[in-house]
């Protein structure tokens, strides 16, 4: 930045107004694409700026390093956004989420010990002091966010294997554990100081990245069931705060805006999720709900079969679709949209009742159905759907569970509160799912076996073109 820094100053606000741009057209999902765009356009300038700006010296960390890490990054990035199904996105996210927090860590790692090993510690009170505390902040957050990622990852995956053989991810959290938290982060606050008093030793920059590493895994050990998307949410904001944390560090001011703007974003996106879920953001954090093993289902009910429930379908005037992880799973959503076009031939009004946690991360159905073209108008948000459910005659109910599950108004379990989308106010119910298994928050579900409740075991894109068979056969 010492050198004509006009002119890469012009370069790093560019990029940030690209940021800006690219936000605001994430916010709805059809200008989304030209959004995510724009983000990616700003990034590349950032990146081409940042490197043009370097000094690189006669040495190779440099002229080898650096060109050699943005193509093995680039090529691990887009083999792995190429090769990734769609239900695996989610771990995705939450494993880059982790390498963000990572990256920003060693970075602060790598100027702390160079500057102790180099004897270059600033001299003048406040420099040094705003770029220690940076440092401990950055080491704190950045190292915490990684482990916290990596185990949410394991989390949303249900397991991790080892030599071949499957382990579940724990989810355990009782009262006392924040009390040890507590005691981590006291003494990670503790740390910093002491690097205050005696800059030069660098094991204390040790014992904080150790602290910070086990606090992550602490942080997210407790948290479980539906109250993951709060938890993803919530890293992905850190993995920015820790960007800008090291942007002062490296004195680079379009990463100090861009970890801003993803902090910011993220905390916007983990309130969302904390409405959607009925919860407060310390409740999630520290209270443990959602962690509970899941229940095993001892009641049976009969399943209907596709041409049963095409008649039912048969000249009725309003069927809301609800769409939930499992549609993900059996990619079925062009079958759903197949299906809805058949009801809409026949005059009846379609609606797709979209709730905000549904899938495994923000906007999953909306991608989906947006992939088969299903017109944004007909996706309805879970408070405006749920004012009509009471005049739907057909609520399809296509591999969702505890976004649909009555049991989240009692009060109790790890769904206790959560809003759901009023499935059981329409006339009758037919959920295509294969089993009466539980959802991801492990709770058997009520719905199943009420009696206005159609059961159509099997995977969901089986299901839905044989339901067309039979609507086309009637
Ligand atoms: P879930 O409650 O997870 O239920 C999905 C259902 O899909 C399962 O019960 C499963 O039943 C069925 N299914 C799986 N594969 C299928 C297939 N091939 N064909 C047909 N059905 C299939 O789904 P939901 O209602 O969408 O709720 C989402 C849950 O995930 C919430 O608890 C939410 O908190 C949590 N979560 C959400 C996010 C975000 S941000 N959206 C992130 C993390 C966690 P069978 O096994 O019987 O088929």
């Amino acid at each position: 930045m010492d050198l004509e820094p006009e002119i890469w100053d012009i370069g790093y606000l560019i990029a940030s107004i690209l940021f800006i741009l690219g936000l605001k057209k994430l916010g709805h999902p059809r200008t989304a694409p030209t959004g995510n765009l724009y983000g990616a356009s700003g990034m590349l300038v950032a990146v081409v700026v940042t490197v043009a700006q370097m000094n690189f010296g006669d040495g190779i960390e440099g002229t080898v390093l650096i060109p050699a890490g943005l193509i093995a990054g680039g090529i691990i990035g887009y083999t792995m956004a190429v090769r990734v199904q769609m239900t695996g996105v989610p771990e995705m996210v939450a494993l880059f989420n982790g390498f963000g927090g990572a990256a920003s860590a060693l970075v602060a790692a790598s100027e702390v010990f160079r500057m102790i090993n180099n004897g270059t510690i600033p001299t003048d009170w406040l420099t040094f002091h705003v770029a220690w505390i940076a440092i401990g902040l950055s080491t704190l957050v950045g190292w915490m966010t990684l482990t916290g990622s990596l185990l949410a990852m394991m989390k949303l995956k249900g397991g991790f294997e080892i030599f071949g053989k499957w382990y579940r991810t724990p989810t355990w959290g009782p009262e006392w554990l924040n009390y040890v938290k507590g005691i981590f982060l006291i003494g990670i606050v503790g740390l910093i100081y002491m690097s205050l008093e005696e800059p030069g030793n660098q094991d204390y920059v040790i014992g904080i990245i150790v602290l910070s590493c086990i606090l992550g895994l602490l942080f997210v050990l407790p948290i479980g069931g539906a109250d993951m998307p709060v938890v993803v949410s919530l890293l992905n904001s850190l993995s920015g705060v820790a960007a800008a944390f090291t942007g002062f560090i490296i004195s680079n001011n379009v990463l100090i805006i861009a970890g801003s703007m993803v902090g910011a974003a993220g905390l916007v996106l983990t309130n969302i999720m904390c409405k959607a879920m009925n919860r407060r953001l310390i409740d999630v954090l520290f209270k443990s709900f959602g962690g509970t093993d899941k229940e095993t289902v001892t009641r049976t009910k009969v399943g209907s079969d596709p041409d049963e429930v095409a008649m039912i379908c048969d000249g009725i005037s309003k069927c809301v679709i609800i769409p939930g992880y499992g549609m993900a799973v059996s990619q079925c959503q062009h079958q759903v949209r197949e299906f809805a076009d058949i009801l809409e031939a026949n005059g009846c009004e379609v609606k797709y009742g979209i709730h905000p946690v549904a899938g495994r991360m923000p906007g999953h159905m909306n991608v989906l159905l947006a992939e088969a073209n299903v017109p944004y108008e007909k996706l309805i948000e879970m408070d405006d759907i749920n004012s009509e459910m009471g005049e739907c005659d057909v609520a399809l109910v296509v591999g969702a569970n505890d976004t649909v599950n009555p049991v989240a108004r009692s009060g109790e379990g790890p769904l206790a509160g959560m809003p759901i989308i009023d499935a059981d106010k329409a006339r009758v119910v037919v959920m295509v799912k294969r089993s009466l298994s539980v959802g991801y928050a492990g709770v058997d579900n009520d719905l199943f076996y009420e009696d206005k409740t159609m059961m159509l075991f099997g995977d969901g894109k089986k299901m839905m073109t044989e339901l067309i068979s039979s609507m086309k056969e009637l």
